[in-house]
């Protein structure tokens, strides 16, 4: 496919191997905090037309890796390519997030939703993994991403972002049967849409489910963790004779991870409600660690982020299987310098 990995340390660490430092990349690492970011936004006009222009969302995935030489890339595109692509008409709407037209409301309307067939119905996806791994030419791995059904079906059935979740837990206290039905289909998906990824070059992989923390334990192993399991077991897990590493990310599902990593992921991301040392405990070596740092600790000033970056590393400890990341994507009004801070920081204080 293209040469030989310069730098796998990512992967490596993913693996639970000794690494000579801590890679590091940061969810949302090409985003509205960039000015280069802004500049091909505004070129592309809105946000899907970037996201399904391979050239764009190629050029938008490298800016950050050039910028900051971050040790992993992650393709450029959103999770709510595979709702768009089953006919819920998306649209961006400035200032309010993302919406659908057509909406999930009922049985019915999640009978009728298409099998997706990704290589063709996200053929613009594969098309930009493909590009973006010629481009990087072997520089660092490249992260392909999906959403978790769960996180999807938020999304499908609000018909926007949401603060209560009635809509969704409605259909899921109401019309049980419904939500399996609907999670069933976006699983499917999923992993066709992951597997595809991998066929077009991605490296490893990642599922944010983003809204499975609003869920109870129960209700979070029966609606999230088990379709997350689902997708996992049907993943690809080698390409090109090497390991393809599957992450999970559940936002605010700290008091999971033991259950998480029993679905045979290789890593687990951590947003920073929990401390690293805790986390560790729970997974009891089976897994890597990705995370945690709040995110709003690049509003500090440099001292303080260099502070925080150590205090994470140090819970951590020198055990492989640390990536570091921030505990959720990076928030837009940073100033980029603070997070050449943290990166700078990062890579001072793990050298071993
Ligand atoms: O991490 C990366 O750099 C890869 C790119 C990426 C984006 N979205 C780009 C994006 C990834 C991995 C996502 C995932 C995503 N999208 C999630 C799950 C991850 C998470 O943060 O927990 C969710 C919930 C979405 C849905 C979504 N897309 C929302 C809520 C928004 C924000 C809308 C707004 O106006 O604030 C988006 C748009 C989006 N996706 C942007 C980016 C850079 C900003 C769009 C812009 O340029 O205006």
């Amino acid at each position: 496919m293209s040469s030989a990995l310069q730098n796998d340390l990512y992967l490596r660490a993913l693996m639970r191997e000794p690494v000579e430092r801590t890679p590091v990349w940061v969810m949302r690492q090409a985003g509205r905090y960039l000015p280069e970011y802004l500049a091909v936004r505004k070129q592309a006009g809105d946000f899907m037309t970037l996201c399904s222009t391979p050239e764009l969302a190629c050029e938008v995935t490298l800016q950050p890796i050039d910028r900051f030489n971050l040790d992993a890339a992650i393709l450029f595109s959103d999770i709510l390519t595979i709702p768009d692509a089953m006919g819920l008409g998306l649209h961006f709407v400035a200032g309010e997030g993302p919406k659908f037209s057509k909406p999930i409301k009922s049985r019915s309307d999640v009978d009728k939703l298409p099998n997706l067939d990704a290589g063709t119905d996200l053929r613009y996806v594969m098309d930009a993994v493909s590009l973006i791994r010629k481009e990087l030419n072997g520089r660092v791995p490249l992260i392909g991403f999906s959403g978790s059904p769960w996180t999807l079906a938020t999304y499908m059935v609000e018909g926007s972002g949401t603060k209560d979740f009635s809509k969704v837990k409605g259909m899921l206290y109401g019309d049980t049967e419904a939500m399996h039905a609907l999670l069933n289909k976006n699983a499917i998906a999923v992993t066709n849409y992951l597997n595809a990824q991998v066929a077009a070059g991605a490296q490893a992989l990642m599922i944010f489910d983003t809204w499975g923390g609003v869920l109870s334990p129960d209700s979070y192993r029966e609606f999230s963790l088990h379709y997350m399991q689902q997708i996992v077991d049907g993943l690809t897990r080698e390409a090109d004779g090497r390991r393809v590493p599957v992450v999970l990310f559940t936002k605010n599902g700290g008091r999971w991870l033991s259950d998480m990593a029993d679905t045979g992921c290789d890593g687990l991301g951590v947003d920073w409600t929990i401390d690293l040392a805790d986390a560790k405990q729970a997974v009891k070596g089976r897994v890597a660690l990705q995370g945690n740092l709040d995110p709003s600790v690049l509003y500090g000033s440099p001292e303080r982020i260099r502070n925080e970056v150590k205090k994470v590393l140090d819970s951590y400890g020198t055990d492989p299987g640390h990536v570091f990341n921030l505990g959720h994507g990076i928030h837009q009004f940073v100033n980029p310098d603070n997070l050449g801070v943290m990166v700078e920081a990062v890579r001072e204080y793990s050298t071993r």
